[in-house]
């Protein structure tokens, strides 16, 4: 049978999207590629969030087009998710050697259309249709495709997203919100544990509107399907039921979710962390921008007084919660005064991290066309005062954990060092001590002994014998 290999470019979202797509491939029988050189079909599934991801996928299809073609002129060469979505058959148009576009409601079809391709029954397909339904078809896991996945997985509980921040493509390439059944999620849940998985991270764009543009009558049936959703959870948001009905299957040991959106972090959320003993004290939440005039123009919803009461909130609820961010820098007409209030605002939370990006022009989204777009040297300079902001922070909270004594989940073998093994502590840090295959999957205490680049080095043997 042939070979594929995926490449995924952008967030936790793309990666799973590209475990479903190579695990309904190995169940036609399909193998997976150690690389592209060697495979018959190479996927790249790619982000458009800023133009520098998008202009890497397009260079690394044009050498693959070039170099690889030439020794196996028969390769399959594919688009898949939000830059095909939002360039459709202009990618084909380019570069002529492109077989396949497939767009982010369609990755269901993958395997369908592969095969028609390598039969020969077709030259090219291009699909980025929408497709009802859709958002319930990424449901096909790899768990023995690494060592990790099979401890810890992603499921994807909603598509799209309706809050259309200026700057944002994501409302373009992944369509209007849709969200799953809690029962179907549940299930697919309750399926990783037998399997071995011990942690779950739910996934969507917005994840806080979870079920809030699905139909009242049609949702309240299925969510009352099978009883799973208790009645004493009805008064709360969708996504907190959701997070009340994965929390009761035995043997899942952790539960993460991302993205929230500040905006729709109710109080029952927030004590949801409180509450519920498997949700994990880390919390990934989007800020943008310390100033409020420049979060108004981005529409996001909220102001700073907002966020930061949300941080004080969840630190009181569950102490100790490890926060993370997005922050862009340079979006159009921010001052050196806005920029300085998002310096401030990082100083007074203490971001455990953030990631910081500088603000990238996308296409037919408000703020490409907004006046005073800041030049290119003015983002680097932000950027990298930002960063060396948040690094410092980071440092002075990672050292903070030496001589500690935390709980991991083991997920395997480290990348760079297979002596080393790798587990994540509950508020999301990276841990590596001297472990071996027996630990994997093992919830453990280790003594943190050391710190390096948002790393922990941690110990066992000190607390395990
Ligand atoms: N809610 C989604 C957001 C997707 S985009 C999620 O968390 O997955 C991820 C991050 O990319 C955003 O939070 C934002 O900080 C950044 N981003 C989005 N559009 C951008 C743009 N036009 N330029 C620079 N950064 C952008
Ligand atoms: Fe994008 Fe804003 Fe939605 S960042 S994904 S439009 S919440």
């Amino acid at each position: 049978m042939p070979s594929v290999f995926i490449k995924t470019y952008g967030c936790q979202m793309n990666e799973r999207d590209s475990e479903a797509v190579a695990a309904q491939l190995v169940a036609k029988g399909y193998s997976l590629a150690k690389s592209e050189a060697t495979a018959d079909v190479v996927l790249l599934n790619t982000c458009s969030v800023r133009d520098f991801a998008e202009q890497k996928a397009m260079n690394k299809m044009k050498n693959l087009a070039g170099t690889a073609r030439k020794s196996r002129p028969d390769q399959i060469l594919g688009y898949l998710g939000c830059m095909a979505q939002s360039r459709g058959k202009e990618l084909i148009e380019k570069l002529p050697d492109v077989d396949l576009v497939l767009g982010t409601q369609k990755f269901h079809r993958a395997a369908e259309y592969i095969d028609e391709l390598l039969a020969g029954k077709r030259a090219k397909i291009v699909d980025i249709e929408a497709e009802a339904k859709s958002e319930a078809a990424i449901r096909e896991h790899l768990l023995n495709g690494s060592a990790k996945t099979s401890v810890s997985a992603f499921v994807s509980i909603m598509q799209g997203c309706n809050q259309h921040c200026t700057f944002c493509i994501v409302p373009a390439t992944r369509g209007e919100e849709r969200s799953r059944t809690i029962p179907d999620i549940v299930a697919e849940c309750r399926e990783l544990v037998s399997r071995g998985v011990r942690e779950i991270t739910l996934l969507g764009q917005i994840v806080t509107s979870f079920g809030r543009k699905e139909k009242r009558d049609e949702w309240q049936v299925t969510r009352d399907a099978g009883g799973i959703v208790s009645p004493d959870t009805r008064h709360l948001s969708p996504f907190v039921q959701l997070l009340d009905a994965v929390h009761e299957i035995d043997g899942l040991e952790r539960i993460r979710f991302t993205s929230p959106h500040p905006k729709g972090y109710g109080d029952d959320l927030v004590e949801a962390y409180a509450r519920l003993p498997k949700l994990c004290e880390s919390a990934h939440i989007p800020l943008q921008s310390g100033s409020d005039r420049i979060l108004k123009l981005m529409h996001r919803g909220y102001t700073r007084e907002k966020f930061l009461s949300l941080v004080e909130k969840l630190r009181r609820a569950k102490p100790g919660i490890g926060i993370t961010t997005d922050i862009i820098v340079g979006f159009p007409g921010e001052t050196e005064e806005d920029f300085e209030l998002t310096l401030s605002l990082c100083r007074e939370v203490q971001f455990d991290n953030a990631y910081i990006f500088k603000y990238s022009e996308r296409r037919d989204t408000p703020a490409a066309t907004m006046p005073d777009q800041l030049p290119q040297a003015v983002r680097e300079e932000r950027n990298e005062r930002l960063l060396n902001l948040v690094n410092e922070i980071a440092a002075r909270k990672y050292d903070a954990f030496i001589g500690r004594q935390v709980q991991i989940l083991v997920e395997g073998p480290s990348k760079k060092n297979a002596a080393r093994y790798t587990g994540r502590t509950r508020c999301n840090r990276i841990v590596l001590f001297d472990g071996s295959a027996r630990h994997q999957g093992q919830l453990m205490d280790v003594k943190i002994e050391r710190t390096g680049s948002f790393t922990l080095y941690g110990d066992p043997a000190v607390v395990n014998l």
